[in-house]
């Protein structure tokens, strides 16, 4: 048990709930907590970047946090908090604005082609100072995230090194960061060279946490293999990307590797492949559904939950803050 190492990790209420939150992040939290000391967060303040009236952040917090409890994460072994409940995030914000500089932030791939697609305001401009905020706040360690948000943990490793060098202390801890390889690309079950994504336009692509048994049937059944005589079940991203996707989604929800998965697969063809897979993943979901909705019927129990994660973070942000305002020379 390595409890003295701190980790940090958020997601976004956004969009609807998928297989991708299990296998791309939800399932790491839920291992890492049992050896690290974890605070897990809803950033909901990172998602008022792309509100529009019609998303109802206060319902999605509600529906991530019991999807977050039903894949079991404890609360009582991990700090698990609403960002916008600890407002010492966007006073940190603000005050890692003042040293940060335009052209980095500029320089954010994500950046870049969200303002394409979103309402191009300041609050996606600078998304990653806040970021920044969420996780020099607690003297984290190691900071879990998906492949795409390396460049913003990359831009907030300078912007601490450059406050500590100014103010000549080690307020700010370093943050590294961890990343599971294996889950953090999953693709699209029918257009297999671009990754399965909650807003695809097309919901044949996306596993849905509420897809019936029936739909995952379709959509498996649809879902892209190849040509290959005679078809063989093996993982070959390269060759063999549909395929090779839907070991790679088999092993994240049975704990199976790849390896066992292509040995037991040796004799199937994509027919028998495909029914025995959605089988298997209508299963995994309607246990999923069943804990979820068991959670959500509980609206007081989340809102507890919050309360607790709330009272435990805030403790920690708070005496961080005063010392950073003591640095500044604010009272
Ligand atoms: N930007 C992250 C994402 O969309 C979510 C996030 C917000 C985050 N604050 C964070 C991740 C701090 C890591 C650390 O995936």
């Amino acid at each position: 048990m390595k409890k003295n190492i701190k980790i940090f990790s958020a997601i976004q209420p956004t969009g609807n709930l998928t297989i991708g939150h299990y296998l791309g992040i939800l399932r790491f939290w839920k291992n890492l907590q049992y050896k690290y000391f974890c605070l897990y967060c809803i950033a909901d303040l990172h998602a008022l970047t792309i509100y529009n009236k019609n998303n109802k952040i206060n319902n999605q917090i509600l529906d991530l946090l019991a999807f977050i409890l039903a894949v079991g994460i404890n609360p009582s072994r991990s700090i698990l908090f609403l960002q916008s409940d600890v407002i010492e995030h966007l006073k940190l914000y603000w005050i890692l604005n003042c040293y940060t500089y335009i052209g980095e932030l500029n320089r954010m791939t994500q950046y870049k082609s969200k303002s394409e697609i979103y309402l191009n305001n300041l609050s996606l401009f600078s998304y990653p100072v806040l970021m920044a905020s969420d996780i020099l706040l607690y003297d984290i360690d190691f900071v879990c995230i998906g492949k795409d948000q390396i460049q913003h943990i990359e831009l907030i490793r300078k912007i601490s090194k450059r406050f500590n060098k100014l103010y000549k202390t080690n307020c700010f801890k370093i943050p590294n960061y961890i990343l599971d390889e294996n889950f953090s690309k999953i693709l699209s079950l029918i257009d297999i060279n671009k990754k399965m994504s909650k807003s695809d336009v097309n919901i044949n692509n996306v596993i849905f946490l509420f897809d019936s048994p029936e739909i995952i049937k379709y959509k498996i059944y649809n879902s892209l293999t190849d040509n290959d005589i005679p078809p063989k079940i093996i993982f070959d991203v390269d060759n063999k990307p549909g395929v090779s996707n839907l070991l790679n989604i088999l092993s994240g929800i049975t704990d199976v590797s790849i390896k066992n998965l292509e040995k037991y697969f040796i004799n199937y063809n994509y027919n028998k492949f495909k029914n025995i897979f959605y089988k298997i993943l209508s299963k995994f979901l309607l246990k999923l559904q069943k804990k979820f909705w068991y959670f959500r019927n509980k609206e007081e129990f989340l809102i507890k939950i919050l309360n607790i994660g709330k009272v435990k973070s805030k403790f920690l942000a708070k005496k961080k803050i005063f010392n950073i305002y003591k640095l500044l020379n604010f009272k």
